[in-house]
């Protein structure tokens, strides 16, 4: 919508309404659930694989193709498309138990695997013992006063599966599934570790390390028939001219490096962990796309600073039917935050934003973006990285008077009412960043491709 002035790097490939074939990262730009697997959905339509490559199943991405719906937590969305190819990579964190189910979920509903879906075999696997210990330790800091150390995770293992691939002698891979004697080896060895922290430090009851072993011991001949070198096959692809659409999870602002830590998920959220969650060089990237809501919202504790406390925050709750889909919490509601939209811009090298759910402010009277933050009687034109800084921060507002109609049944961006124009033209510009898609309702169709 504001086209090469404010491009980042190069021009986006969505130009004159179409979408170019290329090798895209589409990611989220504020807290997660931007409706990113609606995006991914969209621009599917012209790739031919679609990649996962961070986070577990504490994602919850939904897709609505003609009114029906479906809710994807490691399985890329792309799998709607029968004639894609889907690919989750080595910087996931796969519960083969919740996998299994999952597939079985969607078969049950038409969607077929055989030759469809690959598993890197470096993806590292979320066992029991992660998602008792993830749940075990944020009880544990539940107990502190005010909600103070609480993270909100959700509860699937991500963070103890992930220090275990970091602390290197503890992880399990999906190439470790694969051989039965390491198997039962590394997962011996690692529940008898983690019974003693169980027992000796959280008082809790031991557990039962054949039931486990059993278990995952059978799962090897199911997902035997998946497993890929991830890397090998995605650069060959790539290099062969397919298109490739890499599928974020989470988003920007949980990423553990560059978000609001330590209120973040345990993975790289950001557009570099597409490359190092898959073995894809950045070189072979032409365009990062950054999905963000008209508004902002957030699941779990941590800092948000335009987060709308009141009967609005709740208004816009109920409006948007603003509920986990991983977990069915309430997600928090708030204004637009420029800065964290600019932030993300820096941090993952944006080449256009897509703007989701604008259809969510139809009915508002009135709208207001943070521009800016006062702190300390400062005023901060950028996110602050330190938490502790950004607890304190106090949004500065702009006010821009609402549409006041309904939009989803638009197709063209020049058949937007004026007011949403204007508030999205605002949004560009504060984010420096061109706007090249808008969504304006939860089906595949509700979309406005922004001619470049
Ligand atoms: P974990 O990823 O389960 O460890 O949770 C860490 C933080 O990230 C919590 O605040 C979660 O609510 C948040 N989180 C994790 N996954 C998602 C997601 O897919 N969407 C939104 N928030 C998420
Ligand atoms: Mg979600």
């Amino acid at each position: 919508m504001r086209p090469a002035e404010f491009c980042v790097h190069k021009p986006g490939l969505i130009l004159k309404g179409v979408i170019f074939m290329a090798v895209r990262i589409v990611i989220g730009a504020q807290w997660g659930d931007e409706a990113k697997a609606k995006v991914v959905d969209y621009l599917a339509k012209e790739a031919d694989i679609v990649v996962r490559f961070g986070g577990g199943a504490n994602a919850g991405h939904t897709v609505v193709v003609n009114g029906e719906k479906f809710v994807f937590h490691l399985v890329p969305a792309g799998i709607v498309h029968p004639d894609k190819v889907c690919v989750i990579g080595n910087g996931t964190v796969i519960d083969p138990a919740a996998l299994l189910s999952e597939m079985e979920e969607l078969k049950s509903r038409g969607i077929s695997f055989e030759g469809r879906l690959f598993i890197s075999q470096n993806a590292h696997l979320v066992m029991p013992y992660h998602k008792l210990l993830d749940r075990v330790e944020e009880a544990v800091r539940s107990e502190d006063a005010e909600g103070g150390g609480r993270i909100g995770t959700t509860g699937r293992g991500i963070g103890p599966c992930y220090r275990d691939k970091i602390n290197r002698t503890t992880g399990i891979r999906i190439v470790d599934l694969l051989d039965r004697e390491i198997l039962r080896e590394k997962l011996l060895q690692n529940i008898r570790e983690k019974n003693q922290l169980l027992t000796k430090l959280y008082d809790h009851d031991k557990m039962d390390e054949e039931k486990i072993i059993e278990e995952y011991l059978a799962f090897d001949k199911q997902i035997d028939p998946f497993v890929k070198d991830a890397s090998v096959y995605l650069n060959d692809a790539i290099d062969a001219g397919k298109s490739v659409l890499f599928e974020g999870a989470q988003g920007t602002l949980l990423d553990v490096d560059h978000g609001t830590y330590p209120y973040v998920t345990s993975s790289n959220t950001t557009a570099g962990g597409a490359c190092t969650g898959t073995g894809v060089g950045p070189t072979k990237i032409d365009e990062v796309i950054g999905v963000a809501k008209a508004y902002t919202t957030r699941v779990g504790y941590g800092p948000f600073p335009t987060e709308l406390t009141d009967d609005l925050g709740e208004r816009i709750r109920k409006i948007a039917q603003e509920f986990g889909a991983t977990t069915g919490r309430s997600r928090r509601c708030g204004w637009f935050d420029a800065l964290v939209v600019r932030f993300s811009a820096r941090v993952n090298g944006l080449s256009s934003l897509a703007v989701t759910r604008l259809d969510v402010l139809d009915t508002l009277d009135h709208l207001q973006i943070c521009t800016a933050y006062r702190y300390q009687g400062k005023v901060l034109q950028h996110f602050p990285s330190d938490v502790r800084i950004l607890e304190q921060c106090e949004p500065i507002y702009e006010t821009l008077e609402g549409w006041k109609a309904p939009t989803t049944r638009i197709r063209r961006l020049q058949d937007l009412p004026d007011n949403a124009r204007r508030y999205l033209d605002r949004i560009s510009a504060l984010a420096k960043t061109p706007i090249s898609l808008i969504s304006v309702g939860p089906d595949r169709e509700e979309t406005i491709l922004v001619d470049g």
